[in-house]
Parts: C-alpha cells; structure tokens; sequence
C-alpha cells in the first residue's frame, strides 16, 4: 500500500477528514491520468479509516463530459454551469447520484479534492456548483538546493528542515515524502512545481543533464497529481556544462545548445513544464554581460521550449545589489519597473515574466509592485513568499493570507480599474499564460513546515491561487476544520491568534512600510542600522530629525510615479499617502501627523507596544487550549510561541529605544523605552 504520510503529519489531508465522501459509493470512470489517483486514493484512504459505504448515502460518480456523454447522460451533461474550463469540475446532483464531471481528469482530480475538503457542504448540494481555476498558472517555487553545505543550507530561506528532493548532491532514493507533497499542492489546485532554487549552483546545474532520469521519475509522480515539473536553470549553463565560451544569448551556437538541452528533457519528459531563471539578479549570470537585454535572454530560452509547448518564467527581481550606500539617486525599489517596462511586447508568448508582490523584496509591506501594472504586452506571474523569510522564520505565527488578498486586490490600474488579480489571471490583457506562484515553506521535519500554523499559509496560497476572490478568514476556517477536525475550541482560539497575526507582526517590527530593520544575512529579528550603510539599497536614512524614504517625483527618487493615477498621486502627497507607506514614500520628521492622527514617533512607539501585547493575548489564548492539542504538536506551538514573544519585546525594545535615541522625543505615554 502507498505508505500515506507514513512519516509526516497529513496536515489538512488528514483521512478522517474524507469521511462523508468515503461514506458514500465513489465510483470513478476512466482509469487514465489523474483519474487513476482519484481511484487508488479513495482505495487508500478506505483502507486507511475502514471506511466503506454507508447503504442509503447515495454514490458519488466522477466522470469526465466525454465518459457522460457516452454512458448517454446528456441531461447530465446539460445541467453542467456555463463556463467549465480546463482543470476546473462541476458537481451535478442526478437523483442519487452526485456526478463530478469536468473536461479533463485533472479537473476530476481537483473535483474529488474539493469532496473531501467541503465534505458534507458540497456532497449535499441540491443544485449544480461549477469551480473553475481563475488563475492559468498556479505554481510553487522550491529554493531547494542537492546539498546541504554552502550558506544557504539546503534550502534556502527553508525553515523547516532539508530539502525533500535532495541530499548530498542526488535526488533523494525514498521518493515517498515527495508523493505526500505532490498530494498536498494538488489537494489546493497547484499546478506547476519548479524543483530547485532560483539560485542555481553547480550541482543544481545538472539537473537538467546527468539527474535528468532522476528528474523524470520526480515528473512522473507530480503527473499522477496535475502537476507539471519545472526546473531553474543557470543561464550560463552553455558555458558550465556546454564547454561553449559564451552563453550570449544571441550567439547561434548557445541557441543551438540550448535547443538540444531542451530536446533532450523533452524526450526523457514530453510534459516537462519548462524553466525558471534568475538573471543578472544577485551575482547569477544574465545577458547583461553579454550587453543584451532580458528579452534576448529569456527568447533564446523561449525558442527552445516553444516546439514542445513549454515555458520560461523569467524573474523580475534585476537590481543593484552592490550600491553605494551614499548614493542617494538609486533606488532598488524602482529597478524591476526601470528595466522590465520598456521590453514590454518584446518577449516570446511562452515567455512569462515573474514578478515579486512588491518592488523591494517580501517586507512585511511594501506597497504593490508598480510593474504588475505596467506590462499590457507581456504574459506575468505575481511571486509571493510563502516561506516566512521577512515575516519571522516560521517561529512567528503569521497567517500572511490577508496580505496576499491585498495584493490581489489592488487597483494598481486605477481609473479602468484593473487589479492585481484580474490581471494575473490574464483577463485584463488577454494574456492566457498568466498566474501566481509563491516560494515553498515546506522542509522535511515531520510538521512540513516548522511551525504546524504555517500549514495554513501553504493551503491558503493555493486556495488563493485557484480562487483569488476567496476571503482570508473563510481560508483559514477551511484550513482549522481540516487540521483539526471536530475541535471546536482550538478552531476558535487558533482563528482568534491566527487571524490578524501579519498585522501583528507588522506591529512589533519595521514601522510604516519602511522595512529592512532586520539581521543582515539571516534576516530574523531586529537590527535597525543592520542594512543601512550596506550594498543592498535597503535603508531608512534615520536621523535626529526624522527617518524614511523619499521616493517622490517632486523631491525623491521618482518611484510613486511608476504608479498609474491615482496611486501616482496618493502615495506622492504626503496627506493622501496610506499611513501604513507614509515611510516607503517619505521620509518624514517625527513630530509630523500622520493621517491616523498620532505623530510618526508616537506611532511608533505605539504599535511597538501594541504588537506585543498582542503576542501576550496570543499566548494566553493558545495556553487556554492548548492541553486540547495533541502533546506532540501543542508542545512545537508553545515553544515556538515563547520564541515569538521573546522576539516581539527585543523588537519592541531595539526599535523603540533606538528612535527615542535619536529624536530625543519621550512617549506620551511615559512605558519604559530602554
Ligand atoms: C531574497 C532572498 C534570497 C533569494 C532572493 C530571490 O533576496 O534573501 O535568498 O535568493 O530573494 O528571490 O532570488
């Protein structure tokens, strides 16, 4: 039998929680593909729970519209919503009967997984439900590296162990973890899964070369779950592995080579998904020094993977990462946007361009990347973090759910009024090979990801990806009824804590959208001059008189007017700027008034104590369940959560004291500031 999370915890896929599909009869047609998972899964999870149907509770049929429509049930197929599309299901109560039906096995595959999540909800419906993707692509990044020396460990920014896929330089022999992974992704309606860092390192090369046979067996168990394998790969691969003495995109021989690369994975996986590159970005190779520009490096690439239908997405995050920190004309917050938008129309069609949420890098906030809306001509995918690399290591508890939904539904056209998300679904431009993805916070510790409440951020980032317009706390209601099933208590302390944590963390952390107040290299807790007189064009520019960014066209660095109307002109104005970007867009004196009404120090000060209160009332309330809580996994919680609090006051303290330090202004309210 298929050892099911034999070794780790199921997270929201836990058997008990298939019980009212499995009591009914689950009569699966057509055995190919993803159809074929649906019915070993139902077969495992019976064996697994004992389980078996229950005379009078009616069968649960899936079958794509073709199977229908040979077996004659025309009324079936009619009664089917509007609008089903690749990978999306129906769910059509016949009598009964429940059909599941949807174009393609996938769709059956997402069907069968959305029974076991809404359970009786939707097994009972009197009336057709249609569910359909929103986004093309919903990928998930890993930053997973083969070996586990080098300083980024083997997985960067992972804070749940090793890597999965690899140890000591091969793809790892027990393929098991892998498969319960590919079944978590599938569960929320992944897609596409990319196996290696965007940081390509000599090992990591070769996947696409010597591991490749490794890396068609790992294609192999993601197919069984809809998911199409991916690779990142080093754009001087020509040189590294080619012998060639160039990797110039525009060099024939370099085409040539990575034609026959790319043929050759296409052989070994004719489903192969295509590649992910990180170039000229951070010390990896990129066109620039061949004195090309992106849209030559990403073609050459898009060339080769066209014949086989497959995709490059190419990353955005191109900056200057060696600035002179006295320099104050450059501004890293304006680079994705100064070198991507004039390309704009000059990229293959199955090229995809990544861009990050926001300009910087993942802060805690930032405002929404202005690039998103910039390109009109030019497939994008939005890139979010769910690996917890600025919000607190997955020590923290911090559902970032409500983040991404501000993201995604931010106007950033303004006037026409086009949001992030209708633009990554590809609506807005018409641009069919668009989408989200979101670098993994899974590692190989027996929880997936450190922290079993940051579980929540990997279910509800696929919940986003497929549903976009999905509430947050809905997310995260679904999430706490599947990890604990029947607790009603723990539910409802754990929605308490959980449910505004990214605001808290905001709270006791980088003040008003200025960021970067973290640990230079580890990026975990306080260090408020950390980055400030650093290479990474990350500063505050505090001094005795006030602290912040100015990033205006009138007297800054020009980047509120990367923004179309009216966000140009909200984020330029000092009175209209939101209060949480009043220092990502100014840099303000700290007696100056915010629009909340407090002075720039006072909030400061204010939300520095109030973020760790809210930690206090966190704990208290988790203590007060926590006995109801498996040992094993109430004892993680309550240890990681002594470690948030204790990292809220340093927080609280190095921020407060420090401010207090140099504008001498003392709290209204006379707390202790160090
Ligand atoms: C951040 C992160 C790096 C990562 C990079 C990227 O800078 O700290 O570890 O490689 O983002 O997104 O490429």
């Amino acid at each position: 039998m298929d050892p099911y999370f034999a070794t780790s915890d199921p997270c929201w896929l836990r058997p008990e929680d298939a019980r009212a599909l499995l009591e009914r009869d689950v009569d699966v047609r057509g055995d190919r593909g993803c159809a074929a998972t649906v019915r070993r899964e139902v077969a495992l999870l019976r064996a697994l729970t004992g389980l078996e149907p229950v005379a009078g509770r009616g069968r649960v049929v899936l079958a794509t519209l073709a199977e229908l429509g040979g077996e004659g049930r025309d009324d079936v197929v009619g009664r089917v919503p509007h609008g089903l599309v690749a990978e999306g299901y129906a769910v059509v109560p016949d009598g009964d009967d429940l059909v599941v039906t949807a174009l393609d096995d996938r769709g059956l595959l997402h069907g069968f997984y959305a029974l076991q999540r809404h359970g009786e909800r939707l097994l009972g419906v009197d009336r057709p439900v249609l569910d359909v993707p929103t986004n093309p692509v919903r990928m998930i990044n890993q930053w997973d590296n083969m070996r586990a020396d080098g300083p980024m460990g083997s997985v960067e920014r992972g804070y749940a162990g090793s890597s999965i896929f690899y140890a000591d330089g091969r793809v790892v022999a027990d393929r098991a973890r892998i498969r319960d992974y590919a079944r978590l992704l599938a569960s929320v309606g992944i897609n596409a899964l990319s196996l290696n860092n965007v940081n390509v390192h000599r090992d990591e090369s070769r996947l696409l070369t010597e591991h490749l046979g490794d890396v068609a067996d790992l294609a192999a168990i993601l197919r069984e779950f809809g998911i199409a394998a991916y690779l990142s790969v080093n754009f001087a691969a020509p040189i590294e592995l080619g012998g060639l003495a160039t990797a110039d995109p525009l060099d024939p021989d370099v085409a040539a080579w990575w034609r026959r690369t790319t043929d050759a994975v296409y052989a070994a996986i004719p489903d192969f998904g295509g590649y992910v590159v990180k170039a000229d970005s951070e010390n990896r190779p990129g066109p620039f020094s061949y004195g090309r520009d992106h849209a030559d490096g990403a073609n050459v690439l898009a060339d080769a993977l066209a014949p086989h239908g497959g995709v490059v997405f190419w990353r955005c995050f191109v900056y200057d990462h060696l600035q002179d920190w006295r320099d104050r004309s450059t501004d890293r917050a304006r680079a994705a946007y100064d070198h991507f938008t004039p390309l704009d129309g000059r990229f293959a069609d199955n090229v995809v361009l990544q861009v990050k949420n926001g300009p910087m890098d993942f802060q805690v906030r930032e405002p929404v990347s202005p690039l998103i809306g910039a390109l009109e001509r030019t497939n994008v995918a939005v890139e979010f973090q769910v690996t917890q690399e600025y919000t607190g290591h997955q020590k923290h508890v911090c559902y970032l759910v409500p983040q991404w939904r501000e993201v995604l539904d931010f106007p950033t056209r303004g006037d026409d009024g086009a949001t992030v998300r209708e633009i990554a679904a590809g609506r807005t431009f018409g641009r069919p090979l668009s989408g989200v993805c979101a670098v993994s916070n899974v590692g190989d510790d027996r929880t997936w990801t450190g922290h079993p409440l940051a579980q929540a951020n990997l279910y509800g980032f696929g919940r986003l990806a497929w549903d976009p317009t999905l509430d947050a706390d809905v997310v995260l209601d679904e999430w706490l009824a599947l990890t604990f099933p029947g607790a009603g208590e723990v539910q409802a302390a754990l929605r308490e804590i959980m449910a505004g944590s990214w605001l808290t963390y905001e709270r006791y952390t980088a003040p008003l959208g200025v960021g970067w107040m973290v640990t230079p290299g580890s990026h975990y807790g306080p260090s408020v001059d950390g980055y400030e007189y650093t290479a990474w064009g990350t500063y505050h520019f505090a001094d005795r008189d006030g602290v912040g960014v100015d990033r205006t066209v009138a007297t800054g660095t020009g980047f509120t007017g990367q923004f179309h109307e009216p966000w140009a002109s909200v984020y330029e104005d000092v009175t209209t700027c939101p209060t949480e970007l009043a220092l990502f867009c100014h840099h303000l004196p700290y007696g100056h008034l915010l629009r909340d009404g407090s002075t720039v120090i006072q909030h400061i000060y204010d939300t520095h104590f109030a973020g760790v209160e809210e930690v206090e009332a966190m704990v208290a309330r988790w203590e007060g369940v926590a006995h109801l809580v498996a040992a094993e996994v109430s004892e993680e919680i309550s240890r990681r959560m002594a470690e948030q609090l204790r990292s809220a006051r340093e927080w609280r303290d190095q921020v407060n004291t420090y401010f207090w330090r140099k504008s001498g202004v003392p709290d209204a309210r006379g707390r202790t500031i160090h």
